[in-house]
């Protein structure tokens, strides 16, 4: 797939390596150092580009900034109508934030009008995704969005980056994977795929989700 990624610092920059090892074409973006950026793209073997360009030329769009760096993102990168958006972004530090009762994921689904939005990665940190990419079992990299096939195509993706794909379903339902760290939340814990299907089943339930696993 073609994708672009906006940000490419921890998260971002894993995600362009991961995905440019995978054999995808990756243009990276969006930069206050644009000097760093180029020595960034050309070390992970992505090409780097404007927002606006590598957005417009890609299939899918990683969003990896800072909260307080997504309006000016998103306006750099025009329009993202009919593109399958992959937000790895977490509500910390200022920015407009979600309404109590609101996921961030739905917030930010609503601030990118015409967008195929997901949320990934969003969960683990930096050093541990690097640490953990391809490793067996699968750690899992929880997903969701109200688009399915969207869904499956960044399955593929999160699959081709070295780790299991588990969809928690609609952003309306997603809140166990946003911060902060909690009991009752998969936010900050590593799963692998039995016992994500576990949360998946209980939270298709209705119950509380199982207590976060110890490997
Ligand atoms: N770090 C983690 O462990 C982690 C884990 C899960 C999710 N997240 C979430 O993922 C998102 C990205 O986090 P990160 O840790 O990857 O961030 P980061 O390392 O600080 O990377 C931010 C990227 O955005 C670029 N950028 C462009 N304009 C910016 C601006 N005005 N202010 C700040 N950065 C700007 C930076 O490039 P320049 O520096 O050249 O501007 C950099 O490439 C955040 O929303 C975070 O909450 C982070």
């Amino acid at each position: 797939m073609r994708v672009a990624v906006v940000g490419a610092g921890r998260i971002g920059g894993n995600i362009a390596r991961q995905l440019a090892d995978g054999g995808h074409s990756v243009a990276v973006c969006f930069a206050r150092d644009q000097a760093a950026l180029r020595a960034r793209a050309e070390e992970i073997g992505a090409s780097a580009a404007d927002p606006a360009e590598a957005v417009g030329a890609a299939d899918v769009v990683v969003l990896s900034v800072p909260w307080d760096a997504i309006g000016s993102a998103l306006e750099q990168c025009a329009s993202l109508d009919g593109k399958i958006v992959i937000d790895t972004t977490n509500q910390y530090g200022a920015g407009p934030m979600p309404p109590a009762g609101t996921t961030a994921a739905a917030f930010n689904a609503a601030r990118m009008p015409g967008a195929r939005y997901t949320k990934c990665f969003n969960t683990l940190t930096s050093a541990f995704q690097i640490e953990v990419a391809h490793r067996e079992p699968r750690v899992v990299q929880w997903l969701c969005g109200d688009d399915v096939e969207a869904k499956e195509s960044v399955a593929i993706l999160v699959r081709d980056a070295g780790y299991e794909p588990v969809d928690l379903g609609a952003v309306e339902d997603c809140a166990v994977m946003e911060a902060p760290r909690r009991a009752g939340a998969v936010y900050g814990e590593e799963y692998r795929l039995a016992e994500a299907e576990q949360v998946v089943e209980a939270l298709r339930a209705g119950r509380p989700i199982p207590s976060a696993p110890r490997y």
